[in-house]
């Protein structure tokens, strides 16, 4: 009985303790249906991210260029600080996306293999993507030319597009909303990005924006259909900061509607930051919580019209790189002023997909095995003990080299391994403290794929 209750204890522990990290702190989630979902997220590895507003037809940073730190991203091309205000507020009436067709952006993406999608509802301009009732700074108010469009409310078009195709789907939501009379308020300068009055002075005045915070929250949960993340942008309203807007709350009432909903409180560590949002980097190490590395195809979050977009095998070992290390990947496109993405970002979604199409069994539900990375050999596993060497050739690398090291791994003289997209098996042996994999000189010529090579590596004698 003993031993029974030992096993079963060790079980849970095996089957829980990957996501008992996903708190930081001494909080730890207990909810089933969250730690479900933070395991089925998880095996999804590739997500899109999309930021798109009214600034976008400025071609210009998303929000920041309002904010007036002295910081490069909050540069601003006119000098007159209140005229260039109402001139950005002015955006909302030009506003005219006709292009818009999120199928094709669905399409686009699901050929690459994304299997989630996080979309801008409101950043920090504060600008509504969906029809929020508490503002009329939003795309589908009278004011907005692309208001008597029929898909108008483009972030119930997205959600509903992207789940058709099979995706989970996210709303990125910024906490600070720098339109709101009660988060800056117009008697005051807004010197920097935070709230621009004294909180415990006029708490009433916070109180209307933590209600209004709420309710639009409230909307996105009730009138989009299944959401399965809440990504909140903003950290700097945080408790800590004095800036409380009281997530418990929101959070309570968000999975009241959305069961098991995933709250991203990003740079919030504790029991609303289901998982880690790294930016625009890729961690040396595997992280012992969940996580996700979120960076531009391009340079921008935001649409600038010719800006450089990553070289596709630049992006195809991010993807590796990240996975192999446990975390997930989630590129972000900026979409035009007109509703569409750039070519480049099409042929960068088409090429990752035909990568995908040969290898994604090495990326999908997989799991970091040591030594992760290993000279230019990253490694992946699948429950079901199957291995994967993962080869990233240099850009003017189109030949397979004959002989593949791999270090600090070993198999059993059983193990067969084979390269994915051919058919057969290769032959290998053991070397100092790892594998070399002999590739034919068919195979050499004549890869799978561009950009990385994938040995899947079997020992029949291990489970399947
Ligand atoms: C950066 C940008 C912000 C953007 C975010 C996405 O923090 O400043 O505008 O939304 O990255 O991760």
């Amino acid at each position: 009985m003993k031993k029974a209750l030992f096993l079963t204890g060790l079980l849970f522990y095996i089957l829980f303790s990957g996501t008992a990290f996903a708190q930081t702190n001494e909080e730890t989630e207990t909810d089933t249906a969250i730690l479900k979902k933070i395991e089925q997220w998880k095996d999804l590895k590739f997500g899109l991210l999309m930021h798109w507003g009214t600034y976008s037809q400025w071609g210009i940073v998303e929000s920041w260029s309002l904010c007036s730190e002295d910081e490069p991203w909050c540069l601003r091309k006119m000098k007159n600080y209140a005229d260039y205000c109402k001139a950005y507020t002015k955006l909302k009436e030009t506003f005219n996306p006709v292009r818009f067709d999120p199928e094709k952006w669905a399409e686009a993406a699901k050929y690459a293999g994304m299997k989630y999608v996080i979309f801008t509802t409101k950043h920090h301009d504060g600008f509504c993507m969906f029809d929020s009732h508490q503002t009329d700074y939003k795309i589908t108010d009278v004011a907005c030319p692309f208001h008597t469009n029929p898909r108008a409310n483009v972030a119930k078009e997205i959600f509903n597009a992207f789940r058709a195709k099979g995706f989970l789907a996210g709303a990125y939501f910024s906490k600070p909303d720098w339109h709101s009379n009660d988060y800056w308020a117009e008697e005051w300068a807004t010197p920097n990005r935070n709230v621009n009055y004294d909180i415990k002075k006029y708490p009433e005045r916070w109180q209307r924006f933590c209600d209004f915070t709420y309710k639009q929250i409230e909307e996105l949960m009730t009138g989009y259909g299944k959401l399965d993340i809440l990504w909140l942008d903003g950290g700097w309203v945080n408790p800590k900061n004095g800036q409380d807007i009281n997530i418990p709350k929101i959070a309570a009432m968000a999975r009241r509607y959305q069961p098991g909903l995933l709250v991203v409180d990003r740079e919030v560590p504790g029991k609303f930051e289901n998982y880690r949002t790294p930016e625009q980097q890729v961690p040396d190490k595997p992280l012992d919580y969940p996580w996700e590395t979120c960076m531009t195809m391009a340079t921008s979050w935001s649409y600038v019209p010719g800006d450089i977009y990553k070289p596709a095998g630049k992006l195809i070992h991010t993807l590796i790189d990240i996975v192999a290390k446990g975390g997930n990947f989630l590129l972000n496109i900026g979409p035009s002023p007109e509703g569409e993405f750039a070519d480049t970002a099409y042929s960068r979604l088409k090429e990752i997909g035909d990568w995908m199409k040969i290898n994604s069994e090495a990326i999908y539900n997989s799991r970091p095995v040591a030594p992760y990375k290993t000279g230019k050999v990253a490694l992946t596993r699948n429950p079901d003990g199957t291995v994967y060497a993962l080869y990233m050739a240099d850009s003017c690398e189109n030949k397979i080299p004959s002989e593949i090291r791999i270090h600090g791994i070993q198999f059993p003289n059983s193990a067969t391994v084979s390269l994915l997209g051919k058919k057969g098996n290769l032959k290998w042996n053991h070397c100092q403290d790892g594998i070399c994999i002999m590739v034919p000189p068919a195979d050499r010529k004549n890869p799978p794929c561009h950009y990385a090579w994938v040995f899947k590596i079997q020992d029949k004698n291990k489970g399947k």
